[in-house]
């Protein structure tokens, strides 16, 4: 989605807004721009297409000052364009850039035009910086008008604003769209994401809903929702930076596949002890509240959402504790019985997906408590739930999501147990399945061997317009994943089905041109799956298979078995989830997609 960067400082900051513009092209986006304020006027340069484009324009047209915004669009209304672009100016005095949706902006701007303000753009982006000059132009001072005209706002939104007469001041407001402040030395930042000001500052101060933020090169002062000014805490950013460069590797996808080994153990190993979970991990109030949980609701989007559905046939198969999953934005919008004793639990890798925010505020008065397993530290979700489990991923570049799905599955297999303990899961079988957690980085690094195999099986997809992806059991989500992964950045139509549903009507679609994946699970479903491969190569379909030594599926005409390594059962799903992510990368990169940043997709959903 859109991404926001500000600055102001001593020295010019187009460097500095253009590098942060680079930095946040992960979140998707259509079109660039900024503005600079030179010490007397705000110069604006616009781009569609990539922020190379935009760099290009800037060598030829340099813009130098020492204040000035910056903005990566993702189209919401109107086409992708110069016009539509962001910065938004009125007149030659106010420019604004915006994250989110202005949902009464069509009310508002049919009374700018009464008013007399020319639109120059299709985007809801526009009524802002006309309500900012209308409210200046009344007598407001520059603080008040944004004030003001955010509280005529409905929908989400972060902003930053600089105005032409107000030298080397930013203004920064965050209503439901993330925005953090960068907190320099002698010079100040604002940015969607901290990953943007990595550069320029390591100290984070995030703004809470509702809070407007004023800038100069030395001072900070933030208002709350209530107009009061506020303390807002700085904190350390604590990952190296080179998590945020590709090092040996042509894409962040593949360098963040192959981080794997690692980040899942850090997803565990600090939260074992003696053997066992420890729940403190949870947070302080952990304990109390898992003593009263009667039943899990979990909700998520997209890959988060798949974690969520095995996470399902954890906590209901080890557990014994009634579980629901489902997806935020079907969720929120039907009226739902919530039953006394209900953790939520949020799933999400940014922690600013909008409809799980939304979810989540919407059932807070109705459950007993909220937890979120989540990647980015000091995100909405992270801020608002009453527990968190970081997933201690590091920052996900690639809009496809890799280690932040294997993480969460670590991270939910640790709840299942600790939850668990207090219904079915004895002390026995949790020191069982830790010790099995203690063999998956090993499992994970044996299995990122397949990768020049994988790389060769690709060649038989690279060409196909549909692909079918099959599992049972907690392999059906990853075959879903599968799916996903391979629609996502290979633009290839793919489809997951539980193994069990084929000839409920999938098998029809079976011929030649339809490669047919299937992970095969080691457990008792094993033989109904081989039945079902059975059927599918009656049919003519390509088949590839990822099982086991132990599962005794052969490779035969049409029948392509890769080796998994042995493994315990309930690490299946996460292993068997590496091989299908570097199927969908080798085929991506043979159709010569964009790996990082799929088209029309964003990595943070922060608009519903
Ligand atoms: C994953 O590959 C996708 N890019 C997408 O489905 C993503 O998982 C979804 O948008 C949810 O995001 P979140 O985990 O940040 O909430």
């Amino acid at each position: 989605m859109c991404g926001i960067v500000g600055a102001t400082a001593e020295r010019s900051v187009s460097g500095i807004l253009l590098e942060g513009l680079r930095r946040l092209e992960y979140r998707g986006y259509d079109s660039a721009g900024m503005a600079v304020w030179d010490g007397e006027l705000i110069h604006r340069l616009r781009r569609e297409g990539k922020v190379q484009a935009l760099a290009d324009a800037l060598d030829g047209q340099p813009l130098t000052g020492s204040a000035g915004i910056a903005h990566t669009r993702w189209a919401t209304h109107g086409k992708p364009s110069e016009h539509n672009a962001h910065p938004h100016m009125s007149g030659t005095s106010v420019a604004v850039v915006h994250n989110g949706i202005i949902e009464n902006f069509e009310e508002l701007k049919s009374e700018l035009m009464i008013s007399g303000y020319n639109f120059s753009s299709q985007t809801d982006t526009e009524v802002i910086a006309h309500l900012l000059d209308q409210a200046i132009k009344s007598g407001a001072d520059h603080l008040s008008a944004v004030k003001d005209t955010v509280a005529s706002l409905d929908g989400a939104f972060a902003l930053g604003v600089i105005h032409e007469d107000k030298p080397g001041e930013l203004i920064a407001a965050r209503q439901g769209s993330p925005l953090v402040i960068g907190v320099g030395i002698g010079e100040n930042f604002i940015a969607s994401d901290q990953l943007a000001l990595l550069p320029v500052t390591d100290r984070f101060m995030f703004l809470e809903e509702g809070d407007i933020a004023h800038l100069t090169r030395d001072e900070i002062t933030v208002w709350d929702i209530n107009g009061e000014i506020v303390e807002r805490e700085v904190t350390q950013y604590k990952h190296a930076t080179s998590a945020t460069e590709k090092g040996k590797f042509k894409h962040f996808m593949m360098k963040e596949i192959y981080e794997q080994p690692t980040v899942t153990l850090a997803a565990f190993q600090d939260r074992i002890q003696d053997a066992l979970v420890n729940e403190r991990a949870f947070g302080e109030q952990a304990a109390p509240i898992f003593d009263q949980v009667k039943q899990i609701q979990i909700i998520a989007c997209g890959t988060s959402y798949h974690a969520g559905l095995i996470a399902k046939y954890w906590m209901e198969g080890l557990a014994g504790i009634p579980c629901h999953v489902e997806v935020a934005s079907e969720y929120r919008y039907r009226p739902v019985v919530i039953q006394e004793g209900t953790l939520f639990i949020s799933i999400s890798q940014s922690g600013e997906t909008a409809d799980t925010l939304a979810a989540l505020r919407d059932v807070k008065d109705q459950i007993l408590a909220s937890l979120t397993i989540c990647n980015v530290p000091g995100s909405s979700l992270v801020r608002e739930s009453d527990l968190c489990l970081m997933t201690n991923a590091g920052p996900e570049i690639g809009v496809a999501s890799t280690k932040a799905f294997t993480t969460q599955l670590v991270c939910l297999l640790l709840t299942t147990l600790v939850i668990g303990r207090r219904f079915k899961i004895t002390e026995a079988l949790e020191r069982q399945i830790v010790e099995s957690m203690m063999l998956l980085p090993a499992l994970i690094e044996e299995s990122l061997q397949m990768d020049s195999d994988i790389e060769l099986m690709s060649q038989a997809f690279a060409e196909k317009q549909h692909s079918l992806f099959l599992g049972r059991g907690t392999l059906y989500p990853i075959a879903m994943e599968g799916a996903l992964k391979l629609k996502e950045i290979s633009y290839i139509h793919a489809e997951a089905y539980p193994a069990g549903e084929l000839k409920h009507g999938p098998l029809a679609l079976v011929d030649k041109d339809m490669p047919v994946v299937t992970v095969a699970p080691r457990n008792d479903m094993l033989d109904k799956l081989k039945a079902n491969l059975q059927e599918v190569s009656a049919r003519g379909g390509e088949l590839f298979v990822f099982a086991g030594c132990t599962q005794k599926v052969q490779s035969g005409e049409g029948v392509h078995v890769l080796g998994m390594p042995d493994m315990p059962e309930i690490l299946e799903p996460i292993v068997y989830t590496i091989p299908l992510q570097l199927l969908s990368y080798h085929v991506a990169v043979l159709k010569g997609t964009d790996v990082d940043q799929p088209r029309n997709l964003a990595k943070s959903v922060t608009v519903e």
